[in-house]
């Protein structure tokens, strides 16, 4: 299993950084097996699993009952778990047995979005050893207050705020950050600055490392089609056909065999 320190040594060495979003124990089975360097349990699971319309309505429950799943089928790779909405607000006690929830279940660092605010919050937690892993851009738990899912960083002043709370996310203990949907211009003077590994998603060619949703990348959500989501598999075509050929073999009376059958 690569570790968080392993992270920091691949990007000394310019060695990329595979993630891939995870949030069941099937899946997480067959990732356990592939190259793959770790996964993100992501409150993106409140939108590809559970069908909202944004990452909001992610629970503390929710991630607790993704996070057990995909350590139960992946052992034997880095898992962190995303801090759900507002988790950070509710008061130290509520806030700190939520992370506790979420190790226990299995994660072994958390995700929170945003710098502001953050800074201090994230300073305790790797003070009681636990791997912080941070994001700027575009984060989706603020889609309201961004208007929309869209491009961070355009105009001079928001990428430097970006820049900024970079360089804060790192002195606060941030052991990588996660940049998302900004030019790959500002990713790359971020990377270039900052000594922990930077994982992209729509951010371009320059960054340490790459991080997509499970679902986005085997295609599974045919109507989901971002430019930065490269489709590593038609699944949505793919399941449809399989489905709609068992209806037919089921009402052509060619399902079962005699083979099949007992
Ligand atoms: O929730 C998520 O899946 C994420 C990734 C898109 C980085 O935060």
């Amino acid at each position: 299993m690569k570790t968080i320190t392993e992270f920091g040594k691949m990007k000394e060495k310019g060695k990329k950084i595979s993630v891939v979003t995870c949030y069941d124990y099937w899946a997480a089975k067959i990732i356990n097996n592939s190259d793959i360097d770790a996964l993100l349990v992501g409150d993106s699971a409140a939108m590809v699993v559970h069908g909202f319309e944004n990452t909001i309505n992610a629970e503390i429950d929710m991630m607790c009952y993704h996070v057990a799943a995909v350590k139960r089928g992946a052992n034997n790779k880095l898992i962190i778990a995303d801090l759900p909405f507002l988790e950070q607000r509710k008061g130290a006690e509520s806030f700190y047995r939520s992370i506790d929830r979420l190790m226990k279940c299995g994660a072994q660092g958390v995700k929170i979005e945003g710098a502001s605010g953050n800074l201090s919050i994230i300073r305790e937690l790797v003070q009681s050893g636990i791997p912080v892993m941070g994001h700027l851009g575009l984060t989706p738990q603020s889609v309201h207050q961004l208007g929309g899912f869209k491009l961070q960083g355009i105009d001079a002043e928001s990428s430097d705020n970006i820049f900024n709370d970079a360089l804060q996310l790192q002195d606060a203990g941030c052991f990588a950050l996660v940049l998302e949907m900004i030019p790959s211009t500002l990713a790359k003077r971020i990377t270039n600055e900052l000594q922990i590994p930077v994982i992209g998603i729509g951010a371009g060619q320059w960054t340490d490392g790459q991080v997509l949703v499970f679902h986005d990348l085997l295609g599974l959500n045919k109507d989901f089609c971002p430019k930065f989501a490269r489709k590593y598999l038609n699944g949505s075509e793919l399941i449809l056909e399989s489905l709609n050929k068992f209806n037919n073999d089921v009402k052509e009376l060619d399902f079962p065999s005699k083979e099949e059958s007992n």
